[in-house]
């Protein structure tokens, strides 16, 4: 019998891509269909996020409300995932005794054998261990959901930055051969895939080998770029001590490596960027954007950004606040900063009010949303290669994609427009979205 499906995910592109992995290789086990409605499930996964603490919190409370839908309906099977899972392992299950699973971020691969385990044995089933490469080695096959596509190259982080609870919910870092990221391209770029976006926690250390080559991000592109099909290329995130000249160079070789780069800078003082164990300074960073853009000058950089780092001086915030506007960057993930127990930062002092912190992100992130208006009212009139991905939802006349630096495009047209990168004049732009023709 068909079982339902309902699934929940927390936080980053890693987990959005991760969410996929899951319902990807249920398919292959069981006759699943997806719902969006919680109480017609019949399996509830919730794929979560620790990275601030306001995520982790939101585990708890929300499932109380899966609870709700155990007492209705026993049979239903709950299995969390993610890395409150990988932190909190059985504590979970002390805490929600009704939870039936708890999976890490690189035993998603094994959800289908836990939930038959469960099922044969009736009792709380724990898996949060780090196998390495089995997750990519076991990986299902891929059902490609649109033109655009993640391709999971890396897996866990190495660098340890003193506020970051990732590498030890997700472990160490390790890249998927060379091979396997092939294939993947392959069958996607058959599948109608046109934008492949590489995804892990810092790509630019991707490294694996290929006939006594070794193999890095760079090489990785231009072998993808030169596959049938595949017209754009993007990866996320990246680390700027990573982040070396081979990657530089590839900007001036494969046009297909789109104009927009996401590079986490943090912080825009030395200072703070010492105490986070970074591993660079604000000129490095300045000087690789320096490069960049003489290679493409309309490169649009986005960053993550953490505000009111323990310790943070109002001169180390208004370094950050220059450094922005010299950058202009386009976009930000920018956040508080939050304490995150067993880091190193953890322990830090922390003497700055929440109200000055919250000011504090105001102001940067207006100003960035401001940076970001003047690029995109920059665009009206001129014409940007625009992937169309689906019906927009406001208009059924209407198709819906992104242009190389991320902004969503509405354009007249039809279904038989989606899956193509076709040039388009912007007429108009506001905050979510531009409008524009084909040409
Ligand atoms: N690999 C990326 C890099 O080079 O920085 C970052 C990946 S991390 C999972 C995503 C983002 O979460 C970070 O860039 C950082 O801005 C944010 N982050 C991580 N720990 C945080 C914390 N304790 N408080 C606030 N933001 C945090
Ligand atoms: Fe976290 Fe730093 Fe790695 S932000 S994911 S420890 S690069």
């Amino acid at each position: 019998m068909t079982k339902k499906l309902y699934i929940e995910t927390h936080g980053c592109q890693m987990n959005v891509a991760d969410s996929q992995t899951i319902v990807d290789s249920l398919r292959e086990s069981f006759d699943i269909t997806e719902t969006s409605n919680p109480d017609e499930s019949d399996i509830m996964v919730m794929n979560t996020c620790s990275v601030r603490e306001k995520p982790q919190e939101k585990v708890f409370s929300e499932l109380g409300r899966w609870r709700a839908v155990k007492e209705k309906r026993p049979g239903v099977i709950i299995a969390v995932g993610g890395c409150v899972a990988s932190q909190e392992g059985e504590n979970i299950i002390k805490r929600a005794p009704y939870v039936d699973i708890i999976f890490g971020p690189q035993t998603l691969h094994r959800l289908p054998k836990l939930i038959a385990s469960h099922c044969h044995s009736n009792q709380p089933i724990i898996d949060i261990s780090f196998p390495e490469h089995e997750k990519f080695d076991q990986a299902p096959s891929r059902q490609s959901r649109s033109p655009a596509a993640f391709v999971s190259i890396m897996e866990g982080c190495s660098k340890y930055c003193s506020f970051c609870i990732v590498p030890y919910t997700r472990g160490d870092e390790f890249s998927k051969a060379f091979e396997l990221v092939i294939k993947e391209c392959q069958l996607l770029a058959k599948k109608g895939v046109k934008e492949i976006n590489f995804l892990g926690q810092n790509v630019n250390d991707y490294q694996s080998s290929f006939q006594g080559n070794t193999i890095r991000l760079a090489d990785l592109i231009q072998y993808v770029a030169s596959l049938d099909g595949i017209e754009r290329i993007r990866y996320t995130t990246s680390h700027p001590q990573a982040f070396s000249q081979d990657l530089i160079d590839a900007y001036e070789h494969v046009p297909e490596l789109t104009s927009h780069l996401h590079l986490p800078v943090q912080s825009g003082s030395n200072r703070i960027l010492r105490e986070m164990k970074r591993g660079y300074e604000v000129e490095l960073f300045e000087e690789q954007v320096a490069k960049l853009r003489a290679i493409r000058p309309n490169i649009c950089i986005s960053t993550d950004l953490i505000i009111g780092f323990p310790g943070e001086s109002h001169e180390d915030f208004m370094e950050t606040v220059s450094l922005i506007k010299r950058i202009k960057f386009d976009h930000s993930f920018s956040f508080i900063y939050s304490k995150r127990p067993g880091t190193p930062a953890a322990d830090l002092p922390d003497p700055i009010s929440e109200e000055e912190k919250k000011e504090r992100l105001k102001i940067v992130q207006s100003l960035i949303q401001d940076q970001a208006d003047e690029i995109s009212q920059g665009m009206i009139g001129k014409t940007e290669y625009v992937l169309f991905e689906n019906i927009s939802k406001k208009s059924s006349g209407e198709v819906c994609g992104r242009t190389e630096n991320c902004r969503y495009v509405n354009a007249p047209g039809d279904s038989s427009l989606i899956g193509k990168i076709l040039p388009v004049r912007i007429l108009s732009a506001n905050r979510h979205f531009l409008k524009g023709v084909l040409v």
